[in-house]
């Protein structure tokens, strides 16, 4: 885990910062009032964001990590190289970053696995004064995956 400056971040994580940015305000947070952006990059410059996605009855919630996965699955595109998160309060902008629930955590680890590598998770400040470059397996360390279950989905087709 290593903390930067957005200057020296390299151009893909921007970008992907950028359209994060830019997915957070599309947030659905009438419950929370947080706005999270989220958004899976690839090698080639491929960018998928997300955002929350809130419900009445709480529990269904959608954050914008899972939300840019499922929009990514729905694309045909499920390997990736990383993901950029950024969030802010309706009336705050965030001070530390904010990293993915441990729902989220899970969801990017199946990831990483179908990706065949540890997933770079760029977290980023509403101001991006802040950020914290760190990989899916610093932050949910001997996770239970796919090979628990004797399966290798790397590249996964169907
Ligand atoms: N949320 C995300 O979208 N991603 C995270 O990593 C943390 C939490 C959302 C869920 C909910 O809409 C709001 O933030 C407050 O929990």
């Amino acid at each position: 885990m290593k903390q930067i400056s957005y200057d020296v971040l390299d151009s893909l994580s921007k970008k992907a910062l950028d359209e994060a940015e830019e997915a957070m305000e599309k947030a659905y947070n009438p419950y929370s009032h947080f706005y999270v952006g989220a958004a899976l990059f690839t090698d080639d410059g491929t960018v998928i964001s997300g955002s929350n996605v809130e419900n009445a009855a709480l529990g269904p919630t959608i954050c914008a990590e899972r939300s840019a996965v499922v929009r990514a699955n729905a694309m045909g595109i499920r390997s990736f190289r990383g993901i950029a998160i950024i969030a802010r309060g309706e009336d705050f902008d965030t001070t530390e970053v904010t990293a993915p629930c441990g729902v989220c955590r899970q969801v990017l680890y199946e990831t990483s696995q179908i990706s065949n590598t540890d997933l770079v998770v760029v977290l980023s400040t509403t101001r991006k004064d802040k950020i914290v470059v760190t990989t899916i397996h610093e932050l949910l360390p001997l996770a239970f995956g796919p090979a628990d279950l004797g399966l290798n989905v790397r590249n996964y087709q169907k």
